[in-house]
């Protein structure tokens, strides 16, 4: 019975869309509502609700997306923890884990404080394993941390301090959070939040090997145009889009986000700078690929 189960299709997608983003709300008032962190949260666009929102939306699209194989081993995730409802189960865990993935950036003051950063995925999982305990879906929480704790990871070089999914699930929250940063509109809002962490769009003084050797996390000396150059010219394996339909989707994106960032330029009043900088990363990126 259940093996044929694993075979079917997984139903009710749709119906969670727009559903479960009122039942999450609800319940994270209910859970997180005095505290100070939930504020900021409910009302930040860059990594608050909003952004855990269209995460999740991005997760239910891969979801559909899955190959036959794909599903199956999603849903073989979801019999490790659920006896019944698997599906259901492991749908609900995703969802968590992606409203979840970026609560971290507030600290418990609801403020977004640079050097706390690097820490984020960290406290987003204990907030998120706080959250499961209340709602009584504690079997969840080791899948729902692992997923917590692996989506900001890129690349080996790029993000030494994470390490890439195991699991299927995991892999389905890192992959739609990580498309994000590929997306046309993912360059305004590196802006936006770049603005809110004091860091301007555009710094002269940097040179071209320290916009290469930028990592995330590393809030060195950084500006926001360096944090996109690497959005554009980012590692695409499948340590990083571990789902074959995400791997597809980049390609799509490059070539808006692009523009995006050459937009901004000229509102900066520094198109040339920056084409040239586009095209040196560009450069830059066609070499690695040729060791790799
Ligand atoms: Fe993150
Ligand atoms: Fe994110």
């Amino acid at each position: 019975m259940r093996k044929k189960s694993i075979e079917q299709p997984i139903s009710n997608i749709e119906s969670k869309e727009d559903k479960r983003e009122l039942e999450m709300k609800k319940l994270l008032k209910e859970v997180f509502g005095e505290e100070r962190w939930m504020k900021s949260f409910l009302s930040d666009d860059s990594h608050g609700f909003n952004h855990g929102n269209q995460v999740r939306l991005a997760c239910l699209e891969l979801i559909k997306k899955l190959t036959l194989s794909e599903r199956k081993t999603f849903l073989q995730e979801g019999k490790e923890f659920c006896k019944d409802d698997f599906s259901d189960c492991v749908l609900a865990a995703t969802e968590i884990a992606a409203i979840f993935h970026d609560c971290g950036r507030f600290n418990e003051d609801g403020k977004i404080i640079t050097a706390e950063q690097k820490n984020h995925h960290i406290l987003s999982a204990e907030r998120a394993e706080v959250f499961c305990k209340n709602i009584n879906f504690s079997n969840a929480i080791p899948h729902v941390r692992k997923a917590i704790l692996s989506h900001d990871f890129q690349s080996k070089e790029l993000t030494p301090d994470l390490s890439p999914p195991e699991k299927i699930m995991g892999k389905i929250v890192q992959s739609s959070d990580q498309i994000g940063w590929f997306h046309p509109d993912s360059a305004k809002r590196t802006l936006d939040f770049s603005k809110e962490i004091g860091r301007p769009f555009f710094k002269p003084e940097l040179s071209l090997e320290e916009r290469l050797e930028w990592k995330p996390f590393s809030h060195k000396n950084e500006d926001a145009l360096t944090v996109m150059l690497r959005q554009l010219f980012g590692p695409t394996g499948t340590d990083r889009f571990g789902v074959g339909f995400a791997r597809e989707k980049i390609g799509k994106y490059k070539l808006g986000l692009e523009k995006s960032i050459l937009k901004i330029a000229e509102d900066f009043n520094v198109v040339s700078e920056v084409k040239a900088l586009i095209e040196a990363f560009r450069k830059d990126s066609l070499e690695r690929n040729k060791e790799d």
